[in-house]
Formats: C-alpha cells, sequence, structure tokens
C-alpha cells in the first residue's frame, strides 16, 4: 500500500531525519527512483516515514514496531504488555496510548479523545485501570501492561468479553476494548472493596461488595459510548459480576453461572 505511493512522492518538505529515514526505508524496499509531485504535505509524507517503517518491521515478523526515530529525549522503559516482556526506547514525552499502538502494534486500544475525557484508550496496569492518552510510557517501568489484546486466553474469551457479547454490549465498537478493560478493572475494585462516589453502605465486608446497578454506572461512567449501548453494557457487567446469567431480551435471571475469576 505503501509502496504504492512511493514513486509519487520524492523529500521536498521533510526535515532532513526524515528523509534520511524516508531513504534507508525506500532503499530497504529496493527503490532506486522516486518522482516528486510537489503536492503531498509535510505531513503526510512524515505519516508516510511512519507506515514504511511499520511496513518494514511487518515484513522483519517483529511485533517491536518502529526503530526509535527522530526521538529528542530517547529513555528504555522494560515492562510487560500481555505477558510478555518488553524493553523499548521511547522519546520520554510518548503516551503509552501511542506506545502501545505505534510502537507494539496493539491498535485494539483506540484513541478517542486524547485528552482523557471519553476513557476509549483505558488499559489496566498493575490491575488498576488507567487512561493510556494521559499515561506516559515512562511512567511503567517494571509495571504489567495489560490491553484489550491480553484478556482472551487463545480462543477462550474473558468473561467479560463473553458478556458483552452475549448482551450486545456494542454497536460500532469504537469504545468497547475501553469499556471492557474497565470492566474488568472494575471486579478487581468490587473485589478488592474499593467504594466508589455512589457507595452507601461503608460496613460491607470489603472483599464481598456486591454493585448495584448504579455502582456500575457510576464507576463506569468515564467510559463513554457514542452508539449509546449503556443499558447493554451494564446488564454484561452485572451478569459477570452477580455470576447469575440473564435473559438478555430481559432482566430475568435464568440460572446461576459457574462464577469466573473475571479479574486480571
Ligand atoms: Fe484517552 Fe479519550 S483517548 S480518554
Ligand atoms: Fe459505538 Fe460505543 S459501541 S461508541
Amino acid at each position: 500500500m505503501a509502496h504504492d505511493v512511493i514513486d509519487e512522492l520524492d523529500f521536498e518538505g521533510l526535515t532532513e531525519d526524515e528523509a534520511e529515514l524516508l531513504e534507508e526505508v525506500l532503499g530497504d524496499f529496493g527503490e532506486s527512483r522516486r518522482k516528486f509531485l510537489g503536492r503531498s504535505s509535510t505531513a503526510v509524507l512524515g505519516a508516510l516515514v511512519l507506515e514504511l517503517l511499520y511496513e518494514k518491521n511487518a515484513h522483519a515478523g517483529t511485533t517491536e514496531s518502529v526503530t526509535p526515530a527522530l526521538e529528542e529525549n530517547p529513555i528504555t522503559v522494560s515492562f510487560r504488555v500481555n505477558g510478555a516482556a518488553k524493553s523499548l526506547t521511547f522519546d520520554s514525552r510518548v503516551t503509552l496510548l501511542d506506545a502501545l499502538r505505534e510502537r507494539l502494534a496493539l491498535t485494539g486500544t483506540k484513541k478517542g479523545c486524547d485528552h482523557g475525557q471519553c476513557g476509549a484508550c483505558t488499559v489496566i496496569v498493575d490491575g488498576r485501570r488507567v487512561l493510556s492518552c494521559l499515561t506516559l510510557a515512562a511512567q511503567c517501568e517494571g509495571k504489567d501492561v495489560t490491553t484489550i489484546e491480553g484478556l482472551a486466553k487463545g480462543n477462550e474469551l474473558h468473561p467479560v468479553q463473553a458478556s458483552f457479547v452475549k448482551h450486545d454490549g456494542f454497536q460500532c465498537g469504537f469504545c468497547t476494548p475501553g469499556q471492557i478493560c474497565s470492566a474488568v478493572a472494575l471486579m478487581n475494585e468490587a473485589k478488592n472493596g474499593d467504594l466508589s462516589y455512589v457507595s452507601t453502605d461503608f460496613r460491607q465486608n470489603p472483599h464481598a461488595l456486591q454493585l448495584s446497578d448504579d455502582e456500575i454506572r457510576e464507576r463506569m461512567s468515564g467510559n463513554l459510548c457514542r452508539c449509546g449501548a449503556y443499558p447493554n453494557i451494564v446488564d454484561a457487567i452485572r451478569e459477570v459480576h452477580t455470576g447469575k446469567a440473564t435473559d438478555p431480551l430481559g432482566t430475568q435471571a435464568t440460572s446461576q453461572t459457574e462464577v469466573h475469576d473475571a479479574t486480571v
């Protein structure tokens, strides 16, 4: 794809570093000649540089996509992502969201607002949910990061994923990875006895918090869904939290499900 447009590009408008990088990647693709049309913006060419690098690394069979490029303040971070040890060098200002999506090709985590307002970028760090757009990759040294890609065990969906499917807890699906990561961490919070803004009974056994629908709604309020799948999302989470299977077409409890460990 990126390969197809190489013949229509030249390096005018790129910084010296970008031009060198593009030259190097083009060399890897065996390109000997390039033409300049003069209408491509610097931004487009910059994006092409990144795309070519992804393509190059895909050919090399690695998921650790981009060679440190154009970094002004490199910092090496060692952490675990979905159980795999990673040691990568980032610009110190790179967010966890960009590191996941652009360096590790884990594009399940979505960039919605990039300002901490929508929850689409939610991932789990050391068992707690975080907004990866507001978290620096450099803050994750030694930590355990779980993204939507790390929840299923092979072909077996995580109970929260399965429940979202059963209850139709999504429409377009853009917010869904963040919703599911949030919901999985919410199970941890209930297990740990963490209280919320709407908690009313502070004397409950902190290790057996039973979350009401209001609690679930409050705890999920940082995850927006423009498709408005909220009622089904609450149904999906309630089912996993209570272990009581419900009919997706109603709210009647139908049976006691096997209680899975829905935490990570
Ligand atoms: Fe992070 Fe919206 S992309 S909160
Ligand atoms: Fe479309 Fe939530 S399913 S934004």
